[in-house]
């Protein structure tokens, strides 16, 4: 579904360049669940905008379903992104003076959607994410865990097929932090391809697969078999996650294989 290859960024920051991504290669299969970990500054959420199309690579090549990425033109990246993937921020990025109902119509009417089958969609994904009563609260009428669960359903209404998240539960108490991830778990297990940036050892820890970025590289890149029975609990909190039983010995890490054998 997605295939990096040698991808490069680097910021000028005061004249001097900043590398931001380093010769990042990466694949990443329909239906994953990945976590993407490392210090601040190591490149995560640059790596996250380059998946999500919202920013270019100075080098280096990116397939999304074969389409070679850095041959297209602005409109058709935006196209090729409306129609594929979602995004969840740690603020939220709702706008304040729409209600929760229009936050979500947002991207079907940019879409030029007719109004009908807006209707439904929206409804549908509130109540996906659990908040048909709120849909005509404005964003200050909400809680924070509500607000993140507004754009995870914004992020869906066009049933994109991939998922990011950056630091989807950065601002959230542990109790609402568990919600919003009881959704997109859930979203991942009927199918969507998701991708979490996350400082939270928890939650990165229960994605299927684990990368690690430091200074701009892939550190390491783990597949771990979760067998815990706690990924399907509802209402799960965050400080109830104990660690899940994680057999990281069946990889698929090319680097880790290779230095084994
Ligand atoms: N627009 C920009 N202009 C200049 N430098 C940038 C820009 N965006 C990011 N950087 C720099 O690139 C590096 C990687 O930034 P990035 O935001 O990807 O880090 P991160 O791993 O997401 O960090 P955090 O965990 O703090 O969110 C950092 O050193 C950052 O200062
Ligand atoms: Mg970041």
């Amino acid at each position: 579904m997605i295939k990096l290859e040698a991808i490069n960024k680097t910021y000028q920051v005061g004249g001097s360049p900043l590398r931001a991504l380093c010769d990042v290669s990466l694949q990443i299969e329909p239906g994953e669940y990945l976590s993407v970990m490392g210090p601040s500054g190591s490149g995560k959420s640059t790596l996250l905008n380059m998946i999500g199309l919202l920013d270019r690579p100075d080098s280096g090549r990116y397939w999304f379903d074969q389409v070679a990425t850095e041959e297209l033109n602005e409109e058709r990246r935006a196209h090729l992104r409306g129609e594929n993937i979602g995004f969840i921020f740690q603020s939220f990025h709702l706008i304040n003076r729409l209600t929760a109902f229009e936050n979500v119509e947002l991207p079907m009417m940019l879409a030029g959607q007719p109004v009908k089958q807006r209707r439904s969609a929206v409804t549908d994904v509130m109540a996906m994410v659990g908040l048909s009563d709120r849909a005509s609260h404005k964003p200050n009428q909400l809680s924070g865990g509500q607000l993140q669960r507004v754009a995870i359903a914004r992020a869906i209404v066009m049933r994109p097929r991939l998922l990011l998240a950056d630091e989807p539960t950065g601002n959230l108490d542990s109790h609402s932090g568990g919600e919003v991830i009881d959704v997109i778990e859930k979203l991942n297990q009927d199918g969507i391809t998701l991708i979490t940036v996350t400082h939270d050892q928890q939650l990165g820890d229960r994605a299927r697969r684990h990368i690690r970025m430091v200074d701009g590289m892939i550190d390491s890149d783990h597949n771990a078999h979760i067998k815990g029975s706690n990924i399907k609990s509802s209402q799960t909190k965050i400080s109830d996650i104990k660690s899940v039983d994680i057999d990281s010995a069946d990889t698929e890490d090319k680097k880790s294989d290779d230095a084994t054998i």
